[in-house]
């Protein structure tokens, strides 16, 4: 029993599914992003990458070598080529106790618009899911990611949410520059700045000019837990990635973290009781 368990359950933080319910499913494909929902996640987590043709399709790596059974760069392949290619069977070799193999569209590549339709069913019975998007490679495609994205989050609505409510989408970058970008051209966005270290020159508790939210890698928090009393004190948020250890999610509790991105939605909800 920890002591996140103890204490009474933790209903502020904000469980984020990590490309889906990962541990369980497949990454960033319909059968992942289900299992979430399921789960009772507060939010889902996904990386979003541009394909030769244009599309916007929830890809973590650069090549698909590792999540599908074929190969290349996603910016080399149209999304004709990807939607050929069976995202599910590399974790039927895994062991993970609660995978069935499935075929079809659950294990197939999935588009952002795909992602969005399922959110947005989910949102209209009353259910304030969030969606947490990162931008990959916004460097390389210098703002057509970002350009692609505010388009597609336009024709759904998301874009442009009222001030007086919270957000249903933010977006996530480790890219300050491609943060800004969507900052410039969807201010009502949420932002979150992501951080794999913290850079000396961000040691005191501030952020990039314009995001409100920091998401710092675990070991970070592990390493420099001062630094998240730091960034609240700053007046930031803080939703920290890649949390799966009971252990991290007690640390993140006790720090009082507002979001924790888990491979594992079920077993945060139950360890902070909530389930
Ligand atoms: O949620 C942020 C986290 O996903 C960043 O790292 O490599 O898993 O995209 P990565
Ligand atoms: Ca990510």
């Amino acid at each position: 029993v920890t002591h996140a368990r103890q204490r009474s359950p933790h209903t502020s933080i904000q469980v984020v599914a990590h490309r889906g319910a990962s541990d369980d499913a497949p990454e960033h494909t319909l059968a992942a992003y289900r299992k979430a929902i399921e789960d009772g996640a507060d939010a889902l987590e996904c990386d979003v990458r541009l394909t030769a043709d244009g599309h916007l399709v929830c890809v973590h790596d650069r090549r698909v070598n590792r999540t599908s059974n074929g190969r290349g760069a996603v910016s080399a392949l149209e999304l004709a080529d990807l939607a050929a290619l069976d995202f599910g069977s590399w974790k039927d070799r895994e062991e993970s106790p609660d995978w069935d193999p499935v075929p079809g569209e659950l294990t197939s590549v999935l588009t952002l618009e795909r992602l969005l339709e399922l959110f947005t069913e989910v949102r209209a019975t009353g259910r304030p899911l969030q969606l947490a998007i990162e931008t990959k490679h916004p460097t390389r495609w210098a703002g057509q990611v970002e350009e692609r994205l505010l388009h597609l989050l336009n024709r759904f609505g998301l874009a442009a949410p009222p001030a007086d409510e919270p957000s249903p989408i933010r977006i996530m970058s480790f890219s300050g520059r491609s943060l800004h970008r969507v900052r410039a051209a969807a201010p009502a966005l949420p932002t979150v700045y992501l951080m794999q270290f913290v850079s000396p020159r961000l040691r005191d508790g501030r952020l990039p000019a314009g995001s409100r939210i920091a998401g710092p890698g675990m070991r970070i928090v592990r390493s420099h837990p001062g630094y998240i009393e730091r960034l609240h004190r700053a007046g930031h948020r803080v939703h920290v990635w890649t949390v799966n250890e009971p252990g991290d999610v007690e640390l993140c509790a006790e720090l009082g973290v507002e979001a924790i991105i888990t491979n594992r939605p079920k077993q945060v909800l139950s360890q902070l009781g909530r389930i």
